[in-house]
Formats: C-alpha cells, structure tokens, sequence
C-alpha cells in the first residue's frame, strides 16, 4: 500500500515537473522583449537545462505509469471497465508524442546554439521553434494530467 502511494505520487509530481519546466520557459520567455539580446541569452542559458531536467520525467513516468497499471490491477476484484484502459491507452500516446517533442527540442537546443555561434540572428528561429516545442508538451501534459485525475477516479 505505502510501494503504491509511493510510486502514484512519483508518477504525478515527474509529470507536473515536465509540464512546469516547459510551462516556466513559456512564461519567463513572454515576460521579455521577443527576440531581443536578453530573451537569446536566456534561452541559451535554459533550454540545455530544461531538456536535460525533461529526460528524467521522460524516464520515470513510464516505469511508474506501468507501476501504477500493475498495482491497480492487484487490487480490483473485477476487470478494468473498458473507459479506465481507453484513457490509460490515450495517455500512452500523449506520452509516446511528449517524448517525440522532447528529441525535438534537444535538436532544436543544438541547433540554436550553433546558429547563434554563428550570428544573433541566425538562432531566432530554432528558438521559436522551442518555444513551440515547450509549448506543445506543457499542452499534452496538462492533458495527460487531467486524464490522471480522471482515471483515478474510475
Ligand atoms: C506511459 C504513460 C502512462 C501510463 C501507462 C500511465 C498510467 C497511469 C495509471 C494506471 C494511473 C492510475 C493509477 C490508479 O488509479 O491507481 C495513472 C494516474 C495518473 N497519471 Fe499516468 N500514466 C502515463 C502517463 C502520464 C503522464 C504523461 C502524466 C502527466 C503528465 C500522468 C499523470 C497522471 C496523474 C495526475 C494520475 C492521477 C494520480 C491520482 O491522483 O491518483 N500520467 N497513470
């Protein structure tokens, strides 16, 4: 009972962790002129940080997300009803695209870095392209944490 409060709780906070570092980026980025020499430094300085952080979620919402599958599993009496295994089915695909935006976004880093190497203007665009990319994952985390709550209380 404690192994399964214990890994639902990991399965929930590495999924808030991954929305709320991409969300912050979103939100620090906005406060700041586009574009200008601050907003360049600052996505330099944090998207290598961010997507480093990300491979942890990445690994460990899975591996508990399983955890959380098996446990539920051993403690019903009945089978799943079929709309528990569609939103689990659904938040293995949310998961499956998160993981695909984040290989993206480790591109993107290194191709901004290497652009802005070369010219301040030349990163500007593998820099909005990761604010797409962040933008994305924090919208289909929210999504897979709403199902979360909802599959918690099928
Ligand atoms: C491989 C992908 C995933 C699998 C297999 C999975 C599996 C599960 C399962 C089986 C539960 C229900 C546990 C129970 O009711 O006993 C659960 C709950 C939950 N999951 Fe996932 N999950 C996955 C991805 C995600 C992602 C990407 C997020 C968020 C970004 C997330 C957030 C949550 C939340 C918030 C709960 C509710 C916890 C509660 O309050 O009881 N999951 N997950």
């Amino acid at each position: 009972m404690v192994i399964r409060s214990v890994v639902l709780w990991v399965h929930v906070l590495c999924g808030v962790m991954w929305v709320g570092t991409c969300a912050s980026f979103l939100l620090a980025a906005s406060a700041m002129t586009a574009e200008s020499d601050e907003w360049r430094e600052f996505a330099l300085r944090a998207a290598p940080r961010i997507n480093r952080i990300n491979v942890v979620p990445a690994l460990v919402v899975p591996m508990t997300g399983a955890g959380n599958l098996f446990s539920a599993a051993l403690m019903r009496r009945t089978p799943f009803p079929p709309a528990f295994m569609g939103i689990v089915a659904l938040k293995v695909v949310l998961f499956f695209f998160m993981g695909v935006m984040l290989a993206a976004s480790f591109a993107a880093e290194r191709s901004m870095r290497e652009s802005f190497a070369e010219s301040a203007e030349g990163g500007t665009a593998a820099a909005r392209r990761l604010v797409r990319l962040y933008g994305t994952i924090a919208t289909l985390g929210t999504i897979a944490l709403g199902l979360g709550l909802w599959l918690a209380g099928t």
